[in-house]
Protein backbone atom coordinates (compact mmCIF):
# COMPACT_ATOMS: atom_id res chain seq x y z
CA UNK A 1 0.00 0.00 0.00
CA UNK A 2 1.33 3.57 -0.61
CA UNK A 3 -0.71 4.98 1.86
CA UNK A 4 -0.28 5.00 5.48
CA UNK A 5 -2.95 5.29 8.50
CA UNK A 6 -1.83 5.30 12.10
CA UNK A 7 -4.63 4.56 15.08
CA UNK A 8 -3.69 6.36 18.38
CA UNK A 9 -5.15 4.40 21.12
CA UNK A 10 -5.32 0.32 19.71
CA UNK A 11 -8.78 -0.19 22.62
CA UNK A 12 -12.41 -1.28 21.38
CA UNK A 13 -12.67 1.73 19.20
CA UNK A 14 -8.85 1.78 17.72
CA UNK A 15 -9.02 -1.67 16.89
CA UNK A 16 -12.64 -2.09 15.71
CA UNK A 17 -11.09 1.10 13.19
CA UNK A 18 -8.21 -0.93 12.21
CA UNK A 19 -10.85 -4.17 11.80
CA UNK A 20 -13.38 -1.95 9.65
CA UNK A 21 -10.14 -0.02 7.49
CA UNK A 22 -8.15 -3.59 6.81
CA UNK A 23 -11.44 -4.82 4.95
CA UNK A 24 -11.78 -2.15 2.86
CA UNK A 25 -7.89 -2.47 1.85
CA UNK A 26 -6.81 0.73 1.44
CA UNK A 27 -4.16 1.53 3.26
CA UNK A 28 -1.32 0.13 5.86
CA UNK A 29 -2.05 0.40 9.26
CA UNK A 30 -0.14 1.21 12.53
CA UNK A 31 -2.13 0.58 15.91
CA UNK A 32 -0.21 2.33 18.63
CA UNK A 33 -1.16 2.12 22.70
CA UNK A 34 0.34 2.44 25.72
CA UNK A 35 -0.61 -0.86 27.42
CA UNK A 36 2.97 -2.92 26.23
CA UNK A 37 2.10 -5.69 24.04
CA UNK A 38 -1.51 -5.09 23.57
CA UNK A 39 -1.36 -3.41 19.95
CA UNK A 40 1.04 -6.19 18.60
CA UNK A 41 -1.43 -8.85 19.82
CA UNK A 42 -4.16 -7.52 18.15
CA UNK A 43 -2.11 -6.52 15.23
CA UNK A 44 -1.46 -9.83 14.72
CA UNK A 45 -4.61 -11.13 15.20
CA UNK A 46 -6.08 -9.03 13.06
CA UNK A 47 -3.36 -9.66 10.33
CA UNK A 48 -4.02 -13.30 10.47
CA UNK A 49 -7.61 -12.83 9.74
CA UNK A 50 -6.77 -11.39 6.23
CA UNK A 51 -5.82 -13.85 4.38
CA UNK A 52 -9.60 -15.05 5.25
CA UNK A 53 -11.03 -12.28 3.68
CA UNK A 54 -8.21 -12.34 0.96
CA UNK A 55 -7.09 -8.66 2.05
CA UNK A 56 -3.53 -7.32 1.65
CA UNK A 57 -2.63 -4.78 4.39
CA UNK A 58 0.21 -4.53 6.83
CA UNK A 59 -0.34 -3.75 10.31
CA UNK A 60 1.64 -3.00 12.94
CA UNK A 61 1.41 -2.34 16.41
CA UNK A 62 3.37 -0.73 18.68
CA UNK A 63 4.42 1.20 21.30
CA UNK A 64 6.59 3.83 19.75
CA UNK A 65 5.26 6.61 17.96
CA UNK A 66 8.24 5.97 16.04
CA UNK A 67 6.07 3.40 14.11
CA UNK A 68 4.07 6.02 13.06
CA UNK A 69 6.18 7.92 10.90
CA UNK A 70 5.01 8.92 7.73
CA UNK A 71 1.66 8.80 8.40
CA UNK A 72 -1.42 9.86 6.10
CA UNK A 73 -3.92 10.17 8.58
CA UNK A 74 -3.75 10.02 12.08
CA UNK A 75 -6.53 8.82 13.40
CA UNK A 76 -6.54 9.79 17.73
CA UNK A 77 -8.67 7.30 19.90
CA UNK A 78 -6.69 6.96 22.50
CA UNK A 79 -8.37 8.06 25.84
CA UNK A 80 -10.78 6.76 28.78
CA UNK A 81 -13.93 5.82 27.37
CA UNK A 82 -17.69 7.03 29.54
CA UNK A 83 -19.19 4.55 32.39
CA UNK A 84 -22.20 4.61 33.29
CA UNK A 85 -23.57 8.04 34.56
CA UNK A 86 -20.78 10.00 33.05
CA UNK A 87 -21.32 12.41 30.70
CA UNK A 88 -18.70 12.90 27.64
CA UNK A 89 -17.28 16.40 29.39
CA UNK A 90 -16.28 14.12 32.88
CA UNK A 91 -13.33 12.79 30.43
CA UNK A 92 -12.19 16.39 29.95
CA UNK A 93 -8.93 16.62 32.46
CA UNK A 94 -7.65 12.50 31.47
CA UNK A 95 -8.22 12.99 27.95
CA UNK A 96 -6.87 16.00 27.56
CA UNK A 97 -3.74 14.88 28.92
CA UNK A 98 -3.27 11.87 26.27
CA UNK A 99 -4.73 13.85 23.12
CA UNK A 100 -1.79 16.04 24.07
CA UNK A 101 1.13 13.57 23.85
CA UNK A 102 -0.75 11.70 20.86
CA UNK A 103 -0.69 15.06 18.78
CA UNK A 104 2.65 16.32 20.16
CA UNK A 105 4.05 12.76 19.47
CA UNK A 106 2.56 12.03 15.86
CA UNK A 107 2.82 16.00 14.25
CA UNK A 108 6.94 15.49 14.53
CA UNK A 109 6.83 12.27 12.91
CA UNK A 110 4.17 13.16 10.79
CA UNK A 111 4.20 16.70 10.05
CA UNK A 112 1.45 16.58 6.87
CA UNK A 113 -1.11 14.15 8.32
CA UNK A 114 -5.02 14.96 8.39
CA UNK A 115 -6.33 14.00 11.75
CA UNK A 116 -9.32 12.34 12.46
CA UNK A 117 -10.37 12.80 16.47
CA UNK A 118 -12.58 10.28 18.30
CA UNK A 119 -11.80 11.08 21.80
CA UNK A 120 -14.34 12.61 23.89
CA UNK A 121 -15.40 15.52 24.58
CA UNK A 122 -15.10 15.19 20.82
CA UNK A 123 -15.76 18.99 20.13
CA UNK A 124 -13.60 19.58 22.77
CA UNK A 125 -10.72 17.34 22.10
CA UNK A 126 -10.37 18.66 17.93
CA UNK A 127 -10.11 22.21 19.21
CA UNK A 128 -7.06 21.19 21.32
CA UNK A 129 -5.57 18.91 19.01
CA UNK A 130 -5.91 21.56 16.35
CA UNK A 131 -4.46 24.36 18.50
CA UNK A 132 -1.57 21.78 19.45
CA UNK A 133 -0.65 20.77 16.25
CA UNK A 134 -1.38 24.24 14.99
CA UNK A 135 -2.78 22.66 11.93
CA UNK A 136 -4.78 24.69 9.08
CA UNK A 137 -8.77 23.98 9.91
CA UNK A 138 -8.45 21.74 6.85
CA UNK A 139 -5.93 18.41 8.53
CA UNK A 140 -8.40 18.06 11.28
CA UNK A 141 -11.93 16.57 11.88
CA UNK A 142 -14.06 15.08 14.21
CA UNK A 143 -15.62 12.29 13.88
CA UNK A 144 -19.39 12.90 15.78
CA UNK A 145 -21.76 13.45 12.85
CA UNK A 146 -22.05 9.98 10.73
CA UNK A 147 -22.08 8.46 14.17
CA UNK A 148 -25.02 10.21 15.09
CA UNK A 149 -26.67 10.39 11.88
CA UNK A 150 -26.20 6.75 11.89
CA UNK A 151 -27.93 6.24 14.93
CA UNK A 152 -31.06 7.93 13.80
CA UNK A 153 -31.18 6.07 10.49
CA UNK A 154 -30.99 3.19 12.47
CA UNK A 155 -34.13 3.93 14.78
CA UNK A 156 -36.18 5.28 11.93
CA UNK A 157 -35.83 2.04 9.91
CA UNK A 158 -36.19 -0.01 13.07
CA UNK A 159 -39.21 1.97 13.31
CA UNK A 160 -40.68 2.26 9.93
CA UNK A 161 -39.04 -1.49 8.76
CA UNK A 162 -37.39 0.36 5.50
CA UNK A 163 -34.03 -0.27 4.24
CA UNK A 164 -31.34 1.75 5.88
CA UNK A 165 -30.43 2.31 3.06
CA UNK A 166 -33.89 4.49 1.93
CA UNK A 167 -33.24 6.53 5.04
CA UNK A 168 -31.35 9.78 5.03
CA UNK A 169 -30.99 11.51 8.28
CA UNK A 170 -28.59 14.62 9.68
CA UNK A 171 -27.36 15.20 12.74
CA UNK A 172 -25.49 18.35 13.48
CA UNK A 173 -24.32 20.47 16.85
CA UNK A 174 -21.70 19.53 19.49
CA UNK A 175 -21.42 15.99 20.03
CA UNK A 176 -23.40 15.96 23.28
CA UNK A 177 -26.92 15.66 24.33
CA UNK A 178 -27.48 19.24 23.07
CA UNK A 179 -27.01 17.75 19.42
CA UNK A 180 -29.52 18.97 17.18
CA UNK A 181 -31.10 16.13 14.56
CA UNK A 182 -32.37 17.80 12.16
CA UNK A 183 -35.82 16.25 11.17
CA UNK A 184 -37.07 18.47 8.45
CA UNK A 185 -33.92 18.15 6.48
CA UNK A 186 -34.18 14.02 7.10
CA UNK A 187 -36.38 11.94 4.91
CA UNK A 188 -37.09 8.42 3.65
CA UNK A 189 -36.61 7.81 0.27
CA UNK A 190 -37.29 12.10 -0.08
CA UNK A 191 -40.01 12.13 2.47
CA UNK A 192 -39.53 13.89 4.89
CA UNK A 193 -39.88 12.45 8.37
CA UNK A 194 -41.81 14.67 9.98
CA UNK A 195 -44.61 13.32 6.99
CA UNK A 196 -44.23 9.99 7.72
CA UNK A 197 -43.95 9.60 10.97
CA UNK A 198 -46.65 10.66 13.68
CA UNK A 199 -44.55 13.91 15.92
CA UNK A 200 -44.88 11.39 19.13
CA UNK A 201 -42.85 8.74 17.19
CA UNK A 202 -40.83 11.50 15.68
CA UNK A 203 -39.88 13.06 19.10
CA UNK A 204 -38.91 9.29 20.59
CA UNK A 205 -36.47 8.41 17.62
CA UNK A 206 -35.07 12.31 18.13
CA UNK A 207 -34.58 11.59 21.93
CA UNK A 208 -32.88 8.29 21.51
CA UNK A 209 -30.58 9.49 19.16
CA UNK A 210 -29.37 12.33 21.44
CA UNK A 211 -28.91 9.72 24.02
CA UNK A 212 -27.37 6.73 21.81
CA UNK A 213 -24.07 6.47 23.39
CA UNK A 214 -25.36 6.48 27.02
CA UNK A 215 -28.23 3.81 25.79
CA UNK A 216 -25.24 1.50 24.84
CA UNK A 217 -22.75 2.66 28.12
CA UNK A 218 -25.70 1.67 30.19
CA UNK A 219 -26.36 -1.78 28.60
CA UNK A 220 -22.27 -2.36 28.28
CA UNK A 221 -21.24 -1.47 31.60
CA UNK A 222 -17.97 -1.25 31.27
CA UNK A 223 -17.02 0.33 28.16
CA UNK A 224 -18.44 2.73 25.31
CA UNK A 225 -19.85 2.11 22.13
CA UNK A 226 -17.33 1.23 19.22
CA UNK A 227 -18.62 -0.76 16.31
CA UNK A 228 -20.67 2.17 15.14
CA UNK A 229 -17.82 4.81 15.93
CA UNK A 230 -15.18 2.79 14.28
CA UNK A 231 -16.79 2.12 10.92
CA UNK A 232 -17.97 6.07 10.85
CA UNK A 233 -13.65 6.98 11.07
CA UNK A 234 -13.17 4.35 8.63
CA UNK A 235 -15.59 6.22 6.16
CA UNK A 236 -14.06 9.45 7.03
CA UNK A 237 -10.49 8.14 6.49
CA UNK A 238 -11.73 6.54 3.12
CA UNK A 239 -13.07 9.75 2.13
CA UNK A 240 -9.83 11.67 2.72
CA UNK A 241 -7.97 8.13 1.05
CA UNK A 242 -9.69 8.40 -2.12
CA UNK A 243 -10.21 11.96 -2.50
CA UNK A 244 -14.08 11.42 -2.82
CA UNK A 245 -15.19 15.17 -1.97
CA UNK A 246 -18.20 13.04 0.35
CA UNK A 247 -20.17 15.84 2.34
CA UNK A 248 -20.69 13.94 5.76
CA UNK A 249 -22.08 15.36 9.01
CA UNK A 250 -18.38 15.72 11.06
CA UNK A 251 -17.29 18.16 13.51
CA UNK A 252 -15.25 20.92 11.64
CA UNK A 253 -13.43 24.34 12.89
CA UNK A 254 -16.37 27.44 12.84
CA UNK A 255 -14.87 30.49 10.78
CA UNK A 256 -18.24 32.02 10.82
CA UNK A 257 -20.36 28.97 9.51
CA UNK A 258 -23.89 28.57 11.27
CA UNK A 259 -22.78 32.41 13.24
CA UNK A 260 -20.17 30.39 15.17
CA UNK A 261 -16.55 31.23 15.38
CA UNK A 262 -13.12 29.28 17.12
CA UNK A 263 -15.37 26.48 18.13
CA UNK A 264 -14.90 23.02 16.59
CA UNK A 265 -18.91 21.99 16.24
CA UNK A 266 -20.59 19.18 13.87
CA UNK A 267 -21.71 20.30 10.41
CA UNK A 268 -21.80 18.92 6.71
CA UNK A 269 -18.60 19.00 5.75
CA UNK A 270 -16.95 17.97 2.43
CA UNK A 271 -13.98 15.35 2.76
CA UNK A 272 -10.74 15.10 0.18
CA UNK A 273 -7.36 14.62 0.02
CA UNK A 274 -6.73 17.75 1.41
CA UNK A 275 -8.93 17.10 4.31
CA UNK A 276 -12.10 19.40 4.95
CA UNK A 277 -12.60 20.80 1.56
CA UNK A 278 -16.03 22.96 2.52
CA UNK A 279 -18.29 23.19 4.81
CA UNK A 280 -21.77 23.78 4.05
CA UNK A 281 -24.99 25.64 5.56
CA UNK A 282 -28.38 24.52 6.18
CA UNK A 283 -30.76 27.03 5.83
CA UNK A 284 -32.45 26.29 9.50
CA UNK A 285 -35.57 27.69 11.35
CA UNK A 286 -35.97 29.73 14.23
CA UNK A 287 -36.60 26.52 16.47
CA UNK A 288 -33.79 24.82 14.54
CA UNK A 289 -31.09 27.82 15.36
CA UNK A 290 -32.32 28.20 18.81
CA UNK A 291 -31.07 24.76 19.07
CA UNK A 292 -28.10 24.98 17.44
CA UNK A 293 -27.47 28.03 19.76
CA UNK A 294 -27.92 25.76 22.89
CA UNK A 295 -25.36 22.84 21.47
CA UNK A 296 -23.04 25.67 20.72
CA UNK A 297 -22.94 26.90 23.93
CA UNK A 298 -22.61 23.34 25.49
CA UNK A 299 -19.64 22.90 23.39
CA UNK A 300 -18.30 26.56 24.03
CA UNK A 301 -18.57 26.11 28.04
CA UNK A 302 -16.56 22.19 27.65
CA UNK A 303 -14.20 23.90 25.63
CA UNK A 304 -13.57 26.97 27.76
CA UNK A 305 -13.52 24.47 30.93
CA UNK A 306 -10.58 22.54 28.75
CA UNK A 307 -8.39 26.38 28.21
CA UNK A 308 -8.40 27.08 31.89
CA UNK A 309 -6.92 23.62 32.34
CA UNK A 310 -4.31 23.09 29.48
CA UNK A 311 -1.52 25.50 28.90
CA UNK A 312 -0.37 25.76 25.30
N1 LIG B 1 -1.22 6.82 24.09
C1 LIG B 1 -1.79 5.79 23.44
N2 LIG B 1 -2.84 5.10 23.90
C2 LIG B 1 -3.37 5.46 25.08
C3 LIG B 1 -2.85 6.53 25.83
C4 LIG B 1 -1.72 7.22 25.29
N3 LIG B 1 -1.15 8.24 25.95
N4 LIG B 1 -3.59 6.64 26.96
C5 LIG B 1 -4.54 5.69 26.91
N5 LIG B 1 -4.42 4.97 25.78
C6 LIG B 1 -5.21 3.85 25.31
C7 LIG B 1 -5.64 2.89 26.41
O1 LIG B 1 -4.56 2.06 26.83
C8 LIG B 1 -6.75 2.11 25.72
O2 LIG B 1 -6.27 0.93 25.10
O3 LIG B 1 -6.43 4.28 24.74
C9 LIG B 1 -7.24 3.09 24.64
C10 LIG B 1 -8.69 3.46 24.78
O4 LIG B 1 -9.42 2.32 24.54
P1 LIG B 1 -10.72 1.89 25.37
O5 LIG B 1 -10.45 2.03 26.82
O6 LIG B 1 -11.18 0.58 24.85
O7 LIG B 1 -11.77 3.04 24.99
P2 LIG B 1 -12.59 3.22 23.62
O8 LIG B 1 -13.94 2.64 23.79
O9 LIG B 1 -11.77 2.80 22.47
O10 LIG B 1 -12.78 4.81 23.62
C11 LIG B 1 -11.69 5.68 23.43
O11 LIG B 1 -12.96 7.20 22.08
O12 LIG B 1 -15.23 7.19 21.58
C12 LIG B 1 -14.24 7.73 22.39
O13 LIG B 1 -15.39 8.22 24.48
C13 LIG B 1 -14.45 7.39 23.86
O14 LIG B 1 -12.83 8.96 24.65
C14 LIG B 1 -13.07 7.58 24.40
C15 LIG B 1 -12.18 7.10 23.25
Amino acid sequence: MDKKVSIIGAGMTGSTTAHWLAEREIADLVLVDVVEGMPQGKSLDLSQALPVIGKDVIITGSNDYEATAGSDIVVITAGLPRKPGMSRDDLLTANAEIVRKAVMETITRSPEAVYVILTNPLDTMAYLAMKLGKLPRERIVGQAGVLDSARMRAFVAMELKVSVENINCYVLGGHGDEMVPLTRHSNVAGIPLCEILPPDRLEAIVNRTRKGGGEIISLLKTGSAYYAPAVAVAQMVEAILKDKHLIIPASAYMQGEYGLKDIFFGAPVQLGRKGVEKIFEYQLDETERAALDKSADAVRQTTEAMLNLVKF
